[in-house]
């Protein structure tokens, strides 16, 4: 799931903050023991988001695909005084795992764990978001999107993960891959959008950055 070569991302990793004590510790845990470690975001994802979040200065951020916590924990580095972070995730087996790290980062207080479908959990949620992390099942982008947009205040910031989704995007012409094609719809859903500025960045498995312009 990278599209840079691997001893380039070693490389940029050595260069860049150092993975904090229990984003390692988390990190190898997950690969230990849970199924699919390569969903986790990663020491160099994770402060990406990290310095986005340090950016955006957030009061409120979404979070739309939990999984170990890894991504929630990264983002919630740069929540403001007062702040609060939702994540949902469908998957049960998973909260207790990601709300024992969650707990270890000090963060019970400020990530707020949801389990169940995005689609049912996400209406129920009151508030503006100023920075939304979509990075769930694939079909649903547009989906996520679309409900998180009308939840996003102006100057707001949206980040979709997977959208090169390892290259395959570039021609789905011969492809059957579902997700490869619903990545597909949802950038060209994108970049006809309204009211956005945005950029896919072509870093690791392609991160959608989209700023809400309008209100
Ligand atoms: C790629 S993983 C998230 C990785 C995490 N954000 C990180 O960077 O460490 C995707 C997660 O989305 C969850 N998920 C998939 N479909 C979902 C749905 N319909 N509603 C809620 N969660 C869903 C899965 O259970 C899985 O844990």
């Amino acid at each position: 799931m990278t599209i840079v070569p691997e001893s380039v991302e070693k490389y940029a990793s050595q260069y860049s903050s150092p993975e904090p004590e229990v984003l390692k510790r988390l990190n190898r845990d997950t690969h230990a023991k849970v199924l699919r470690p390569r969903m986790l975001s990663g020491h160099l994802q994770g402060r990406v988001l990290s310095f986005i979040s340090r950016m955006v200065k957030p009061s409120r951020i979404l979070e739309i695909g939990t999984y170990t916590g890894y991504s929630a924990i990264c983002l919630a580095e740069g929540l403001c005084e007062g702040g609060l972070l939702h994540t949902i995730d469908h998957n049960p087996e998973l909260e207790e795992f990601a709300g024992k790290y969650i707990d270890q980062a000090g963060l019970s207080g400020v990530i707020i764990q949801h389990t169940g479908e995005a689609v049912d959990i996400l209406p129920g949620l009151d508030e503006v978001f100023d920075l939304v992390f979509i990075d769930a099942d694939k079909e649903n982008y547009i989906r996520y999107f679309d409900m998180a947009y009308s939840r996003t205040r102006p100057g707001g910031v949206i980040i979709a993960d997977n959208v090169l989704w390892s290259g395959k995007v570039v021609d789905v012409t011969a492809t059957d891959d579902r997700d490869a094609l619903a990545i597909a719809g949802f950038n060209e859903y994108i970049r006809k959008h309204p009211g956005i500025n945005n950029i896919l960045l072509p870093f690791r498995d392609g991160l959608m950055l989209i700023e809400k312009t309008r209100a």
